[in-house]
């Protein structure tokens, strides 16, 4: 029968304590009442010796949050314990987290205390906290650079004290999962007691391997892992909430596990995060970046369309989160292309598609992902022949470093030549005012590309811009040797386009 796996919730702890973030007691109640629909099975709500802050958190999570197990961490001393069990007074279910090192190396240099010191203290810290709360859990600090046969001496010692948890953090990441699954066996095999309390796990990510590491504790015996939403937390961070929940739901006809987390929460939960930490993620994070459920290489849009398992192993839905997309860039192949195009209504004949897709590659190159408004833009300027509304007749520009550029631009206009000067910021930005001053339509300028298309002095240079009228996107294409007729062919190009469609109208 599957086994359930605890998942012992720390942002609002280890994870506030990563560089830079500093949520308020509001922010911290925030997220606890997400982590609350999350259904994680114990929010670690903070501190409560280390600021008043801290201290709050605790004591308005605990009254808010009911039907979780909330946790606050104290040092194995005792004003530490007391405070704790002072924030945790109105908690439904109180867990006091209490932790003293166990490595020599933390011991000698930071405790200065004896191996047997620490484990008095270890068990005064827990009977202490059993006066609070009947579910206290223990962590040896660095536990995994520890002597072994101590580590097991301090957890029975914690045992026999009344912990129900014990807590085998990598404190620096530095274990590998093989080491650390062998770690969790010797701590099976030799803490008398241990087949009455859960072992719990807390990696944290210095090499990586947080993940990976807290899994296969997990295929070893432990039953709880200790997570963090986007895997925030002190240095490189803590196993990642999301990664963790959906490993175990993924996997779970190989690993035989299971969670209560309402996994569609997932999403909504990572992005209130990342709101209130600042902490943003990378665009390929495991699970919740931008990316993940999107494809741009033509061959994985082919296998997408013909069947979305070819190339994805988790349903977005599942999480919450977006359906999967097919971006459309420069790796995209025609299937893909096509599809979209259908799918905006636009029903073309072979020609016109070979046409609009060329047109598409083109601007793909520049631009990297393509909007739907763009390929609009492309489809109604690769294939509709429009008519020269507006002509260039001449331009002139005075520009300079020390004067204000000036355009004067004459169009023609229904055979009738039009001139208006104007100032702008630059010289392109001059000429198009004084196009806007004889076209009188109201147009705005989203994008503006220049590329040579050929080489040396004499170079063409091919300008495209994207213009935005009311409801209406169009691009204009100019090309000339001369960069500022280009782009003004180009504006007057898209402004043509603005026209052919008020006439439709
Ligand atoms: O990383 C760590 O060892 C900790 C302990 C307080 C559990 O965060
Ligand atoms: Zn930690």
């Amino acid at each position: 029968m599957a086994k359930k796996i605890n998942l012992f919730d720390t942002t609002l702890r280890d994870g506030e304590q990563a560089p830079g973030i500093h949520l308020n007691v509001r922010e911290k109640l925030e997220i606890a009442e997400q982590l609350d629909r999350l259904n994680v099975d114990i929010i670690e709500a903070g501190f409560p010796i280390s600021s008043k802050s801290d201290f709050n958190s605790v004591v308005e999570i605990s009254k808010k949050i009911k039907n979780r197990r909330i946790a606050a961490l104290a040092r194995a001393v005792p004003i530490d314990i007391d405070t704790a069990g002072e924030a945790l007074q109105h908690a439904a279910n109180p867990v006091i987290h209490t932790f003293i090192s166990s490595s020599d190396i933390h011991l000698e240099y930071q405790f200065k205390k004896t191996r047997d010191e620490a484990i008095v203290l270890a068990a005064d810290a827990v009977k202490r906290a059993r006066k609070y709360t009947d579910w206290v859990e223990f962590s040896a600090m660095d536990a995994t650079r520890s002597d072994r046969d101590f580590l097991c001496r301090m957890y029975e010692a914690a045992i026999k004290s009344g912990a129900s948890v014990l807590n085998v953090p990598d404190t620096v990441g530095y274990a590998l999962p093989e080491e650390y699954a062998r770690l969790i066996d010797y701590i099976i095999a030799n803490t008398a007691g241990i087949e009455n309390v859960i072992i719990s796990v807390h990696c944290h990510n210095d090499l990586g391997l947080a993940v990976a590491n807290s899994i296969l504790a997990v295929q070893h015996g432990a039953g709880q892992i200790e997570v963090s939403v986007n895997g925030i937390g002190e240095r490189a961070g803590n196993a990642a909430f999301e990664e963790i929940a959906m490993v175990l739901d993924t996997r779970k006809n190989e690993l035989d596990f299971y969670t209560d987390i309402n996994l569609k929460e997932i999403m909504k939960t990572s992005m209130l995060v990342r709101h209130l930490t600042g902490y943003t993620v990378a665009p390929n994070k495991p699970i919740v970046g931008k990316y993940v459920f999107t494809h741009e290489a033509g061959i994985h849009q082919d296998g997408m369309l013909k069947n979305r398992t070819t190339y994805e192993i988790m349903k977005p839905e599942d999480i919450g989160s977006q359906p999967s997309k097919l971006m459309l860039g420069k790796h995209s192949g025609r299937h893909a292309f096509v599809k979209r195009i259908e799918e905006l209504g636009f029903r073309l004949s072979e020609d016109e598609i070979e046409k609009a897709f060329e047109g598409f590659k083109d601007l793909a190159e520049k631009k990297g992902e393509i909007s739907d408004d763009d390929l609009k833009a492309i489809i109604n300027n690769e294939i509709r022949d429009i008519e020269e509304y507006f002509k260039l007749k001449y331009y002139q520009v005075i520009n300079g470093t020390s004067i204000k550029s000036t355009a004067t631009v004459g169009i023609e206009v229904n055979g009738n030549l039009i001139e208006s000067a104007s100032y702008g910021d630059g010289p392109v930005d001059a000429s198009f005012k004084a196009i806007d001053n004889i076209t009188g339509l109201e147009a705005s300028l989203s994008d503006y590309s220049i590329e040579a298309v050929s080489e040396g002095g004499d170079a063409i240079g091919s300008v495209k811009v994207i213009l935005n009228s009311g409801q209406v996107r169009v691009m204009g294409s100019g090309i000339s040797t001369d960069v500022i007729e280009a782009s003004i062919k180009s504006y007057l190009d898209a402004l043509n386009r603005i026209m052919l469609y008020r006439k439709s109208e």
